[in-house]
């Protein structure tokens, strides 16, 4: 059985799926990673199978997986070359099967639900982690509960809910909402799989070692990671830790977590050099998916981020819609503004003069853009219409 750890009073737990946060400090639970060394599976076809060793699974359980990861790694040569750019690669969680990295984490912890005999799980989200979860619950025939808050978009909750899962809307603080989940969790012995969940961030280790495996070998100079709860790039930090703890690279990759503006209680608190975070009162970003005004997973991002040597920075609305469209027009990536933030956190350390052109930089596109439609300016949309019998001459005259 592993053995979950709290990384701020060093004391170890047995695990127990309804109580995955440290009782004395509060802060999420976290995997204890392995002392020994586990080899990679090179010739295994699935990125889980290959990185199993890295994982809390001991077998990869036949019927759970879709298919996740193993997504590719692309050059942005045009942004770079429009914008003076040095190297940058997206990594493309959108490719995921439910259009986010969501699913490398949901699952690893569905596999441990299905192991441990759970008969109902759950999630709070603002909209990714419902779909990702409900999908993976009805692969794995599992009762799913999913809350979401009000202003989730219809795209997500119609692919959540077309999975059958028990869907509800709740009104009421988001941040409040992670922990009253867990509480009904205990009572109605639900695994709320939440998004600092210590299986769910060992799912998103497996993006970091396959950008270590992309990068042959060699580490990216930058990773930039939009960041909610901190879950994501929590699991992306541990990643490198255990590589380093096992002499696979000698530094670390500068972590780049990006909120918005207005969603930024972490930022504000890296920025004033304090080791705990002050939630704020209403988060109003249009970036929906990273909306989060009381981060569950942001001391510990705050403790790791210090401890990598990394930054928590903000940037404003309208710097991420603009770089949303950028990557549309510029390199056909359609993407959530959650995931065009780290887009424009590289504008940022650009403008500031915090990028030297020999960096290899990687942006993580988190989700699919199509997961939200109603936030694009249509006015911007070019969109014709003619008859059949003028088809000819309207695009002739358009080519003219
Ligand atoms: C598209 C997208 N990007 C980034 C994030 C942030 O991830 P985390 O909450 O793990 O920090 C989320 C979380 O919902 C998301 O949906
Ligand atoms: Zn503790």
């Amino acid at each position: 059985m592993k053995q979950m750890e709290c990384v701020f009073c060093q004391k170890t737990y047995s695990l127990d799926l309804f109580n995955l946060f440290c009782p004395e400090c509060r802060e999420p639970l976290l995997v204890k990673s392995p002392g020994q060394l586990l080899p990679v599976h090179s010739e295994k076809k699935s990125s889980l199978e290959r990185h199993l060793g890295f994982l809390p699974s001991d077998e990869i359980i036949p019927g759970i997986s879709l298919g996740e990861g193993s997504t590719p790694l692309l050059k942005l040569n045009r942004l770079m070359d429009q914008f003076n750019l040095p190297e940058i690669y997206i990594k493309n969680e959108m490719l995921n099967p439910t259009g986010s990295f969501k699913d490398r984490g949901t699952v690893i912890a569905v596999h441990k639900a299905v192991s441990m005999g759970i008969k109902t799980i759950g999630t709070v989200s603002t909209g990714n982690m419902a779909v990702s979860t409900a999908a993976y619950g009805a692969r794995a025939g599992i009762k799913t509960l999913v809350l979401v808050s009000e202003e989730t978009s219809d795209e997500k909750l119609y692919s959540a809910a077309v999975h059958g899962a028990i869907l509800i809307k709740v009104k009421g603080d988001y941040g409040e909402l992670f922990y009253k989940s867990l509480e009904t969790g205990r009572k109605n012995h639900i695994y709320f799989i939440n998004s600092t969940d210590p299986f769910r961030i060992e799912g998103y280790k497996v993006t970091a070692f396959e950008l270590f495996d992309q990068f042959k070998e060699k580490i990216p100079t930058h990773i930039f990671v939009p960041v909610s709860s901190g879950g994501h790039i929590i699991g992306l930090m541990k990643a490198f830790k255990e590589l380093k703890k096992r002499h696979k690279i000698d530094k670390y990759p500068a972590f780049i977590g990006v909120q918005p503006e207005k969603a930024s209680p972490i930022a504000e608190a890296f920025l004033k050099g304090e080791s705990k975070y002050t939630r704020i009162k209403k988060a109003g970003s249009v970036a929906q998916s990273i909306n989060n005004p009381a981060p569950p997973g942001g001391n510990l991002v705050l403790k790791m981020i210090k401890e990598l040597n990394g930054q928590i920075i903000k940037v404003p609305d309208s710097e991420i819609l603009r770089a949303q469209s950028l990557l549309a027009l510029y390199e056909g990536l359609f993407c959530l503004p959650a995931s065009a933030a780290t887009l424009a956190g590289l504008f940022r350390l650009k403008r500031e003069k915090k990028l030297d052109p020999q960096d290899q930089t990687v942006l993580i596109l988190t989700g699919a853009g199509i997961k939200n439609i109603k936030i694009l300016d249509s006015s911007k949309m070019v969109i014709l219409q003619t008859s059949l019998k003028k088809l000819d001459h309207t695009i002739s005259s358009l080519l003219r």
